[in-house]
């Protein structure tokens, strides 16, 4: 299956991710485990998004959620090497964060939810990542960036490139 056909917007992912979402108790291994395989069952493997979901919906750390796909043999996990995440909840929408998105999306050369063909990037948005007054927030990995302007995009994109 090629990287085309993983898309977030798949009917019966979103079925499944609204369904895991009202029953995920805060980290509970349980039903993300279920959800992992039944994403598996969906996309033939887990897609990168599909995993960054899953560590918001449990608030693990991604290390956690690759660790257990490692754990499971029947589960394999699409890898990518960096995850940006652009805020674009209110406070930072207000401040531009639409446009940084914009700026980060042409400079990778990857939409919302794609990932680079060489598979080093991954772009995401968040709601909010509860740092509004140092908004624009763009979170790289494990490293937040704050008051991210237009000129800081190009230096933000070299991180992982
Ligand atoms: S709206 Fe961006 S951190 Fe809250």
């Amino acid at each position: 299956m090629s990287r085309i056909d993983l898309n977030p917007q798949e009917p019966r992912y979103l079925a499944l991710r609204e369904y895991t979402a009202l029953r995920m108790d805060r980290q509970s291994q349980e039903a993300l485990v279920y959800f992992l395989k039944q994403t598996q069952e969906i996309f033939g493997l887990v897609p990168v998004f599909a995993q960054v979901d899953a560590s918001e919906m449990c608030d693990f750390d991604m290390k956690i959620i690759k660790a257990l796909i490692m754990r499971f043999p029947s589960l394999q996990g699409e890898s990518v090497t960096h995850i940006v995440k652009v805020c674009v909840g209110d406070r930072c929408k207000g401040r531009g964060s639409l446009k940084v998105l914009s700026a980060i999306s042409e400079s990778l050369g990857i939409g919302v939810n794609q990932i680079s063909t060489d598979g080093k990037y991954f772009l995401k948005t968040q709601k909010c990542f509860g740092h509004c007054r140092e908004g624009i927030n763009v979170l790289v990995d494990s490293q937040m960036n704050h008051q991210v302007t237009l000129a800081m995009v190009d230096d933000i994109c070299k991180k992982v490139k």
